[in-house]
């Protein structure tokens, strides 16, 4: 969604600027624009579209390009078109502003404004910020002006604001993320670190409720209640490299190919040579309680909901206790009946997710004990549980997710083989069986590569597909399915196989291919072959993904054997793939497909 970034230093704040909105076009927009501090005045320029419209109108604009303080954004719309005019910054003559989030009472504060004889000019919640700030300069100087309406400000937001009077940028953080990154003479601000990661290695992470003062030399943070505080820096060892493209023709590619890379990172440090699950100092939850556990609850959205269904059985199995897994933005209006000795989980990539934080500080508020799975380190939904076990896949760039789903799963294995350990049971076998799945991912990924892309070539002209399985197989069906939506626009449904005679089955005909997932596992083989040969009667094309080949069916996708309750490691990566190479037939925007944003802030 939205993206900041700010620049105060002695560089040319345009060029940081640029690269850092660059940077943050992985979390999905449909406008762009930048202002500058230039002498005593502010310059804007800003386009509906892409960082590189944007980059062309300000080759062709006459703007200053040796200011040295600017702010910029990206905008994911919610109120108001996606439009020039609708894009960030807002300003009026004296103050430029971008946000990211959603101002709740917009309404109240523009009829105020309104009294005041100020109008708005767009059709956005932000532009009010921009007349607040300007209404309060009329007798406070502009750090005062800023922290005033900020107070008045109801909803999520992450602001920065320039004033043309001024030397330094004004940024406040609610319910949303907005980082500092420091550097000699230089200061930066953005929604995340991979804006700033080229510029340096240290960030201060701002926390709800805190305003800051940022110029070249000084930062000033206030909290919640108005105090200075100091916030200590926190030191990210992400490369650059780590967060471009790495010679692939799209990032969504490149994290695929990282998988066995990112799960080997999620395991390697957290099971010992014997099996023994080492997840002590992460999950700071007492012991206690963990022997206790009558239920988990799982909340997440999307892809990280697919995760934690996928490995409910798995956590059933392993835990001997009840899994429910639930749809973040279903839960939050729901009041959901807690065991006694429920232990909550919210799963998130980007840590960010509103419908996922919101039933996390529910549970909290309730006194649940909370535990969150997240990737980016600091996020909100990282800092706000009781215990948080990060993933460490690594920057994911690319809106679909990828290689966060599998090290989601590799933590949620861990987690099922770690609380049964608690409970003395010896999962050790189990967890080495883990330890051998980066290099099973490896082969897949090799194995299935070329194969998926000669099936797209076939297949891509179809405009409907079914995605099938059973058991394990199922969630992996919505997950591939949801991968070939998100990117590819073709409308594909998952089921689990056994549902195909009580309503999919009118669906099939030559025109709409079924994707089923089998493993060669007994008796749910058959069964899945047996949906094959009711498919095949319809005339229905097919194809197979499985361990074991099958004549019935159009092509298999041959995967390496694999136990079976670790397939969905094995089995995820041919439909990542499939889902890739038809959108990219298809001459997709792969990495940012339409209308979806990487990190879904608002609710
Ligand atoms: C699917 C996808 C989305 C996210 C969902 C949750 O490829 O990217 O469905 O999985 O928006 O996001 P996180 O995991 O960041 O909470």
């Amino acid at each position: 969604m939205c993206g900041i970034v700010g620049y105060c230093g002695k560089q040319e704040a345009l060029k940081v600027l640029l690269s850092g909105l660059q940077a943050l076009e992985y979390r999905g927009y449909d406008s762009a624009g930048i202002s500058l501090k230039s002498g005593n005045t502010i310059e804007t320029v800003k386009t509906k579209g892409k960082v590189i419209d944007l980059i062309t109108l300000i080759a062709n604009s006459s703007i200053n390009t040796q200011a040295s303080i600017g702010i910029g954004h990206t905008r994911w719309a919610t109120h108001g078109i996606p439009s020039s005019e609708n894009a960030h910054p807002h300003f009026t003559e004296r103050v430029s502003v971008v946000h990211n989030g959603i101002i709740e009472n917009y309404r109240e504060l523009e009829a105020l404004l309104n009294q005041n004889g100020i109008k708005r000019k767009t059709q956005t919640d932000t532009e009010i910020i921009a007349l607040l700030i300007d209404f309060f300069l009329k007798d406070k100087p502009f750090e005062e002006a800023f922290k005033e309406a900020v107070k008045l400000l109801k909803g999520s937001f992450a602001i920065a604001a320039i004033s043309k009077d001024e030397n330094f940028i004004m940024a406040a953080k609610h319910e949303s993320p907005l980082v500092i990154g420091l550097s000699k003479n230089q200061t930066f601000i953005a929604s995340d670190v991979s804006a700033m990661i080229e510029h340096t290695n240290s960030f201060i992470f701002l926390e709800d409720g805190d305003i800051a003062k940022i110029s070249n030399e000084k930062i000033v943070i206030w909290d919640k209640n108005g105090k200075i505080v100091n916030r200590q820096p926190t030191t990210i060892n992400w490369s650059k490299q780590t967060a471009q493209k790495g010679g692939y023709k799209h990032f969504m590619l490149k994290e695929i190919a990282e998988e066995d890379e990112a799960v080997r990172n999620t395991i390697q440090s957290r099971i010992s040579e014997d099996g023994r699950i080492l997840l002590d100092d992460e999950i700071t939850i007492d012991e206690k309680f963990i022997k206790n556990i009558d239920r988990i609850t799982i909340v997440a959205c999307g892809t990280s909901f697919y995760a934690g269904l996928t490995a409910k059985p798995i956590l059933e199995k392993y835990t001997g206790v009840k899994v429910d897994v639930e749809i973040g933005s279903e839960f939050r209006y729901y009041d959901y009946p807690y065991s006694k000795n429920n232990l909550f989980v919210a799963i998130s990539q980007s840590g960010e997710t509103a419908d996922t934080k919101e039933p996390l500080r529910m549970a909290k508020n309730k006194g649940i004990k909370t535990l969150s799975i997240v990737n980016v380190k600091e996020s909100a939904i990282a800092r706000m549980a009781d215990s948080c076990i990060y993933t460490l896949a690594g920057p994911e760039i690319s809106v679909a997710s990828t290689k966060a789903f599998v090290s989601q799963l590799a933590v949620l294995y861990m987690l099922a083989f770690y609380i049964g350990q608690k409970k003395g049971k010896d999962n050790t076998e189990r967890s080495r069986i883990l330890l051998s799945m980066p290099k099973l991912i490896k082969e897949t990924f090799n194995a299935t590569n070329q194969t998926t892309k000669e099936l797209a070539e076939t297949y891509h002209r179809y405009r409907n597909f079914l995605y099938l399985g059973r058991g394990l197989c199922y969630p992996l069906a919505l997950e591939g399915a949801l991968k070939l939506k998100e990117i590819s626009y073709i409308h594909a449904e998952g089921y689990p196989a056994g549902e195909m005679k009580h309503g999919p089955i009118a669906l099939i005909d030559e025109n709409t291919p079924t994707v089923v997932i089998a493993h060669q596992k007994e008796p749910l083989y058959s069964k899945s072959l047996s949906n094959c040969e009711e498919i095949k009667s319809r005339d229905g094309k097919i194809i197979l993904i499985s361990d074991k080949p099958a004549s019935i069916v159009d092509q298999t996708i041959e995967v390496p054997i694999v136990d079976y309750e670790f397939l969905p490691f094995i089995y995820v990566i041919p439909l990542q793939l499939f889902a890739y190479y038809m959108a990219l037939f298809l001459g997709y925007d792969i990495d940012q497909p339409r209308n979806l944003a990487k990190s879904v802030t608002v609710e």
